[in-house]
């Protein structure tokens, strides 16, 4: 193959993607959100779309043009994502939980507006806890032979907290980068370490996001073959 025209090693699989951040809702117009953009995930739909795959992307809160030849299912909150993840995950080769999924959720929804009061201090705001996706899909493995890659953004000890993870999860491969204030969000670039399950570990220098999209794909396409 001439440089630039990419293998279709993926053909004939279908890979499940899930990209951006849940919004959480406290109120009709208010929510707990997060900074992630969705770009390192549309690039890897975009990514596996070149290389032959069929491709759903669950995408929470993006504004982000609908990659060719991708299903794109839209949703909003981490329960929307869990469902539309393990619907899709049913027939799926692949899963990659590129989201940045909140880990909370308000206990408590208002349906109508919450308004301040002159005389009163705020109140507080009560969390509970959001299912996690990428356990779940790690520990269900609805298909045998079904690859599952998790994300994991730290700030500390990142690859010691990243092999804590992958174990956590049950995943098969974990992609750690570092953030701070100015790296990854919504940033065109990406660095990461990507962790195996089997002890792998594939550093992925300072790069555009489809560059480390393409070595994540290399490594699902390895376990699945
Ligand atoms: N994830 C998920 N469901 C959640 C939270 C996270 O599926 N409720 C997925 C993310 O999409 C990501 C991976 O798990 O692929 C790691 O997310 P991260 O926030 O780093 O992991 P947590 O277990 O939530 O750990 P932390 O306490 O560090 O936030
Ligand atoms: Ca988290």
């Amino acid at each position: 193959l001439a440089r630039g025209v990419t293998a279709p090693d993926l053909a004939g699989r279908h890979v499940v993607v899930s990209a951006g951040g849940t919004r959480e809702p406290l109120d009709p117009v208010r929510f707990l959100g997060n900074r992630s953009s969705g770009k390192q995930g549309y690039a890897l739909a975009r990514t596996a779309a070149a290389r032959g795959a069929r491709v759903t992307l669950v995408a929470a809160n993006t504004a982000l043009p609908d990659p060719a030849g991708v299903d794109v299912v839209r949703v909003g909150t981490a329960v929307e994502l869990r469902e539309a993840v393990l619907q899709a995950a049913r027939d799926a080769d692949a899963v990659v939980m590129a989201a940045a999924v909140a880990d909370f959720r308000p206990a408590v929804y208002a349906a109508g507006k919450i308004k301040k009061k002159d005389d009163q201090e705020p109140a507080p705001i009560t969390l509970v806890r959001n299912p996690d996706i990428l356990a779940e899909v790690s520990g269900d493995r609805v298909r045998s032979g079904q690859v599952i890659v998790g994300f994991a953004a730290e700030t500390d000890d990142v690859l010691a907290n990243g092999r804590a993870k992958l174990k956590r999860k049950g995943c098969d491969l974990l992609v750690v980068n570092e953030v701070g204030e100015a790296k990854t969000f919504g940033s065109e670039t990406n660095e990461a370490v990507v962790l195996g399950a089997d002890g792998s570990e594939t550093p992925v220098p300072h790069g555009p996001k489809e560059a480390l999209a393409d070595t994540v794909w290399d490594l699902v396409a390895e376990r699945l073959a």
